[in-house]
């Protein structure tokens, strides 16, 4: 009898422990997962999955359990988290797995919340993370070729999934964790056609020692490129469920449905209307996959911030905002949106078999500050390190620098004005002679060559290169930064040339000089100053007086800023605030217009100043050539979202190629276009590196984002749409596309618009030549 008091004493003991004590090892308790014939079987049950996404790197460690919370409560059974690689080996064979990178306690702490866990540990990630979770220092081999099995890519790739088998495989269920399934690769079917490439990824997770289901996601119009039949799909797609799905079926006749990303809002990128999730499309969809019985993932459930200097870049290029609130259902801070409640109350009606929605935890404290002036001042060019000499100058990566910003030096002689001209820039190019700002070399404009003026002595000539994040997306992924060389002056090559490496880390930080004194209005310079606090808690940043850069705040680097929006807030964390003085350091590369910061309860997300742009010719006025220039082709667009591939009767070249809508589907004036690949002389697409939007004739920037660049970013969620907001011109709608040099041209390939709306083009012409656009 005694001992048998005892042994129910330590039972009892042994639960407590493991119910309350949060450091407590999570119990082996066995469950299993598999993807059966109809449903996902969890225990043997049907699990309709309602997954969300969040990525831990994006939220605050200290906030990691309240996000998890909010998901709990706004229905989720599931989190979706991808690990991005270039956080957790920044050095070839140096792994970290602390701190926001500590993965392994996110997932630990989203069991304890009674969350499942579906792991996408890469290698590639997409989701607007600089270089889609690349390593950069890949790139230091000139010819690697990334995601295919190009043994100094692969080799890589199975070290890095090893390391992750040995801290994330054991808390996958099969081992007592949370992690029901893992996802090789990600939207391989955008990007290539190589399944032996997919396969080497699939195997290196089961040598990891990965024992859960394992699947890939594509959009369903991708699935069958690099497509492995031991491999389960799910499908990506933010609209048309029902036809999405069908989709899928076609190519995999059995096995539950999911939709692996369901988009209820976009991200955001520098010069482009905030995004917003229309809820009519949003909630029906997501009503309809609960009514079909069909499992989800809501890409993203909380967005949060993309901090330091990791946000990414769209194609060809777009950089994204560090804010990547999504206008997801948890906001960036954490807080409910009225789609959080829309969304817990359509869960709350198609809850499983014994589950119950938990009431949300509070809103973390909110507060404000008054403006503050950032007073001490630290020219970047009074803060150089020593220099390194080239004869010419190499992109960054070859001075083995992964991230921050570079500066190049060199003297040039004495002359009459004339230009200045490097092959391409990445992404800017601030051009001083003698420290006077002359001009600045643009990536967005494909514009690498300004105009000098007369030197009467030798001059001593800067360029100093500011990196945005690496595109995430698409071939255009190895994306090296700084100056792409050889640099002309009036044809001439420049040679001797000292480098600056300047990488914007702890160290380099550190060692600043500030003083009381004022630079050049436009002289890139930090900037610091403190703010005093009676009490922590988050707060939004007002940016809006500053120019262009990227801001600390007790030594956080919180992201980027520019002054033409959409965002001119940046989140601060409470966490990372405290009572008392706290400090914030500015790097500034083309000076404030006024000095101060303030601390606001709301974030403005939604501000576009173009007026403040240092491009004042985005889209440049030209005079189109296109009567006197027979179509390439004349033809109808089937009606439908379907992806249709047109041939040319035969290859064309040109500089240029136009797509001219004569009218829409659905009779009405709007032209649309969700995506356009060229394709060259085998079929295959072009990369979009060097594209510009030479003319639009219409662009809808009020109502939505319905900008040019939208048709050739490889995103097939969003589209470039005529104007519909204040007028509605009619067709014949005109988009051409400047591809920077000439190309053979064999045909191309169309997606419209996705999703309920107009636009889809019926009849339509193309034309493609070196002549159609004239300044
Ligand atoms: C794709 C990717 C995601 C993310 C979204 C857009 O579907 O798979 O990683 O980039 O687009 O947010």
């Amino acid at each position: 009898m005694k001992s048998k008091n005892s042994g129910l004493l330590v039972a009892l003991a042994c639960l407590f422990a493991a119910i309350f004590c949060a450091t407590a090892e999570v119990p082996k308790v066995a469950h299993t997962f598999v993807i059966g014939t109809n449903d996902f079987l969890l225990d043997g049950n049907r699990f309709q999955i309602r997954c969300g996404e969040i990525h831990a790197a994006r939220v605050p460690a200290e906030y990691w359990r309240h996000r998890l919370q909010m998901a709990k409560a706004m229905g989720l059974n599931t989190v979706c988290a991808y690990l991005f690689w270039n956080l957790h080996e920044p050095k070839p064979g140096e792994y970290v797995w602390s701190g926001q990178a500590d993965d392994a306690e996110f997932c630990r702490i989203a069991q304890e919340e009674g969350l499942w866990v579906i792991l996408r540990p890469g290698p590639y990630a997409c989701a607007e993370w600089e270089m889609g979770g690349t390593p950069w220092w890949l790139l230091k081999n000139d010819d690697i070729k990334l995601r295919s099995r190009d043994p100094r890519y692969i080799n890589a790739v199975k070290s890095y999934l090893k390391e992750v088998g040995r801290v994330l495989g054991p808390l996958q269920i099969t081992h007592g964790g949370p992690i029901i399934m893992a996802q090789v690769e990600n939207e391989y079917g955008f990007f290539g056609k190589d399944a032996g490439y997919m396969d080497e990824v699939r195997k290196a997770l089961l040598d990891a020692g990965f024992d859960v289901p394992l699947f890939a996601c594509n959009p369903p119009d991708m699935m069958k490129n690099g497509w492995l039949t031991n491999l389960f799909q799910a499908g990506n797609f933010g609209s048309d469920v029902k036809q999405n799905f069908a989709k899928v079926r076609k190519i995999q006749p059995t096995g539950p449905l999911i939709c692996s990303e369901f988009y209820p809002g976009w991200f955001d990128t520098w010069g482009q209307p905030h995004h917003t999730g229309k809820p009519e499309n949003y909630l029906p969809n997501l009503k309809l996959m609960l009514d079909m019985g069909t499992s989800f993932s809501i890409y993203m459930a909380h967005g949060g911030t993309t901090f330091g200097l990791w946000s990414g870049c769209d194609r060809p290029f777009k950089p994204d905002t560090s804010s990547y609130d999504y206008d997801a259902p948890i906001s960036e801070a954490g807080w409910a949106t009225p789609k959080f409640f829309q969304t817990r109350e359509l869960f709350a009606s198609h809850l499983l078999p014994g589950e119950t929605l938990p009431e949300p935890p509070a809103q973390n404290p909110v507060i404000a500050f008054a403006p503050v002036e950032l007073k001490e001042v630290a020219p970047l060019f009074d803060n150089l390190p020593a220099a390194v000499k080239d004869e010419t100058p190499r992109n960054m990566e070859a001075y083995d620098q992964g991230y921050g910003c570079i500066l190049y030096r060199t003297k040039i002689p004495a002359g009459a004005a004339t230009t200045l001209e490097a092959v391409a820039i990445h992404d800017f190019g601030y051009v001083f002679l003698d420290g006077k700002r002359v001009g600045i070399l643009d990536r967005r404009g494909a514009n690498a060559k300004i105009s000098l003026p007369e030197r009467s002595a030798e001059t001593q000539l800067d360029i100093l290169v500011e990196p945005m994040g690496r595109i995430n997306f698409g071939p255009e992924m190895a994306d090296r930064k700084g100056l792409i060389a050889p640099v002309k002056l009036g044809g001439k090559v420049l040679t001797s040339w000292e480098i600056f490496n300047l990488p914007l880390d702890d160290q380099m930080l550190a060692g600043l000089k500030f003083t009381g004194e004022k630079p050049a209005s436009n002289a890139p310079a930090f900037w610091r100053g403190t703010f005093n606090l009676e009490k922590a808690g988050d707060t939004f940043l007002d940016l809006s007086g500053w120019g262009k850069g990227d801001l600390w705040v007790n030594g956080h680097c919180l992201g980027r800023f520019w002054n033409i929006g959409p965002s001119q807030t940046a989140y601060a964390p409470g966490c990372w605030l405290h009572a008392g003085e706290n400090q914030i350091v500015l790097l500034d590369y083309t000076g404030p217009a006024n000095p101060v910061v303030a601390g606001l309860e709301k974030p403005i997300l939604d501000s576009l100043r173009p007026q403040m742009d240092f491009l004042k010719t985005h889209r440049p006025v030209v005079k189109l050539n296109l009567d006197s220039v027979t179509p390439v082709q004349n033809g109808s667009f089937a009606p439908g979202a379907d992806t249709q591939e047109i041939k040319f009767a035969k290859p064309a070249s040109g500089k240029f190629f136009c797509l001219e809508s004569l009218n829409a589907q659905d009779g009405k004036p709007f032209a649309a276009i969700a995506e356009l690949d060229l394709l060259d002389a085998d079929g295959n697409a072009i990369s979009h590196n060097g594209w510009t939007i030479a003319h639009v004739d219409s662009e809808e920037r009020n109502g939505e984002d319905g900008s040019a660049e939208n048709a050739i970013d490889g995103q097939t969620a969003n589209f470039w749409h005529t104007e519909w907001k204040d007028n509605s011109p009619d067709h014949p709608h005109r988009l051409i596309l400047n591809l920077g040099k000439s190309q053979v041209i064999s045909g191309f390939r169309y997606v419209p618009r996705q999703g309920e709306g107009g636009g889809r083009i019926k009849d339509y012409r193309v034309y493609v030549g070196d002549n159609l656009v004239q300044k």
